[in-house]
């Protein structure tokens, strides 16, 4: 198989492409010969990718604003690969939680995910492909992020629900479960477990290497590879999974 060419003619959609693990994966699809589009709210970040290859377009859009979804999608038209990975992490003991957090937590991971999905299948191509990042958070519990957690749960089930809606139409729908991932949303978790508990940023980040069997960082480039095996030739089979990327987390 020639990765060069593995995606050529592919459409592809990420949310969330500007940095980390959504602007991983734009590159490789781009570099695999996809014509890729990515999304987030801040234009500069995404303007840095889609420098990096020619191939990547960028288009501000808020995944949890449905007019921004609905316009984005219809303007792009016919789509290939949708990847819904923007999300974001807050974290607070569920007694300090406040509603508005709360809120948040659940409107991007989960109700973004499921607008992008929603208004990327109403495009996707027969034979297409939807993907969601969730997250090990999506498959087991972790303290001082209720919210997260609730979210990534919901993008599981969604998952495994629209899986049994679009397998007739050769569609799969899958979920990505990366445990902790070295990207700027983990820097912002170290930053706020350095805040509130005082330990150093080493401490913090050696405490979630260790909650990983295999005594490290899962990298972006490990969760895109799983993306693009699932974007694959011999992928169709694979549906309605949420897929653990943790070394054996869980
Ligand atoms: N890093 C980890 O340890 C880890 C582990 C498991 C799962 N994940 C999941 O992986 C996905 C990607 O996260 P990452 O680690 O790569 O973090 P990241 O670098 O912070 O990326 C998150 C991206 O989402 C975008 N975003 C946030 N809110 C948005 C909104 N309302 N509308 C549109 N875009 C929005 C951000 O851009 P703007 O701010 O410009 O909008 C940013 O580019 C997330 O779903 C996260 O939950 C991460």
């Amino acid at each position: 198989m020639n990765g060069s060419t593995t995606m050529l003619g592919k459409r592809v959609v990420v949310t969330g492409g500007g940095s980390g693990i959504g602007a991983d994966m734009a590159l490789a699809f781009a570099e695999a010969g996809a014509d890729v589009v990515i999304t987030g709210r801040r234009s500069a970040p995404l303007e840095v990718v889609a420098t990096r290859h020619p191939a990547i377009t960028y288009a501000v859009a808020d995944v949890t604003q449905e007019d921004d979804m609905a316009s984005l999608f219809d303007h792009l038209g016919e789509v290939d690969i949708v990847i819904a990975n923007a999300g974001a992490a807050e974290s607070a003991p569920l007694s300090r939680t406040e509603l508005d957090q709360w809120q948040r937590m659940l409107e991007v991971n989960l109700t973004g995910t499921f607008l992008t999905l929603r208004e990327g299948l109403k495009h996707l191509r027969d034979g297409g492909r939807l993907i969601a990042v969730a997250s090990t958070a999506g498959l087991k519990g972790y303290a001082y992020v209720a919210p997260y957690c609730a979210a990534k749960h919901g993008v599981v089930g969604l998952v495994r629900a629209l899986a049994q809606e679009v397998a007739g139409r050769d569609i799969t729908v899958n979920a990505l479960c990366p445990g902790f991932t070295e990207t700027p949303l983990l820097e912002a978790s170290i930053a706020t477990i350095v805040a509130k508990t005082g330990q150093s940023a080493e401490q913090a980040r050696a405490h979630l290497q260790s909650t990983n069997p295999s005594g490290r960082l899962v990298q972006p480039a490990e969760v895109t590879a799983t993306a693009l095996w699932l974007c694959g030739p011999h992928s169709g089979a694979i549906n309605g999974q949420a897929i653990s990327i943790s070394g054996g987390e869980i």
